[in-house]
């Protein structure tokens, strides 16, 4: 099924990690924060929408490797404060395919929760996103879900390339667009969860903080 999602795109090739000490090497740093992170906001909006707690859980688990591909990425390239180049934009949108294929070469099943957070989680729901293009319902769930919590937790954290920003406004900019950023890049049943929940997610990202 990866690979036929993936026929129509460049992944270049097959990550040289193990999916565990893939982990291990970024323990320390922003990425294993984002992950849990956007874990957790991933099972909030899941049981927002009605899942019973397994059902949320199982895809909070599968959200908390939905980048493991960035992996595969250059640490030139992920800490870069200069606009990317066209090969280090195609570099960083293989890191979909890439995380699909060290869960599965890891025994994740290629069509389960985890995969599928991991290769679809910046398609858009108007189909504008990457790296197949699919559009609406046909995005998984988790994939749907992940896409929000995503922008959520990398818009409020600083980065090398950017500062953070508060809560009221990145929910202004996941609710309303910024020129970059388009709610019809959400699915609006999930953006109606986010928008309902928003406080008990800005809780969750910074319990001990005001913003
Ligand atoms: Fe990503």
């Amino acid at each position: 099924m990866i690979d036929q999602q993936l026929a129509s795109g460049d992944i270049g090739d097959m990550p040289s990690l193990g999916l565990f000490t893939a982990l291990r090497q970024t323990a320390d740093e922003p990425l294993f924060h984002h992950e849990a992170k956007v874990g957790l906001i991933t099972h909030l909006l899941a049981t927002a929408l009605g899942h019973d707690n397994g059902s949320a859980a199982e895809m909070a688990y599968a959200a908390t490797v939905h980048d493991v591909g960035r992996h595969s990425m250059s640490d030139e390239t992920f800490a870069k404060c200069d606009a990317l180049t066209e090969d280090e934009i195609a570099e960083l949108r293989r890191h979909t395919g890439y995380g699909a294929l060290l869960l599965e070469k890891a025994g994740f099943d290629p069509d389960g929760l985890a995969v599928q957070a991991a290769l679809h989680h910046h398609e858009r729901y108007d189909g504008t996103g990457y790296p197949t293009g699919i559009s609406g319902e046909a995005i998984p769930l988790v994939a749907r879900l992940v896409a929000v919590a995503d922008v959520y937790d990398a818009l409020r954290a600083a980065r090398p390339y950017k500062p953070a920003l508060d809560h009221a406004e990145v929910c202004r900019i996941i609710l309303e667009g910024d020129g970059r950023c388009s709610p019809s890049h959400f699915d609006p049943v999930v953006l109606e969860a986010f928008r309902d929940n928003a406080e008990a997610i800005r809780r969750l990202w910074a319990p001990a903080a005001a913003a």
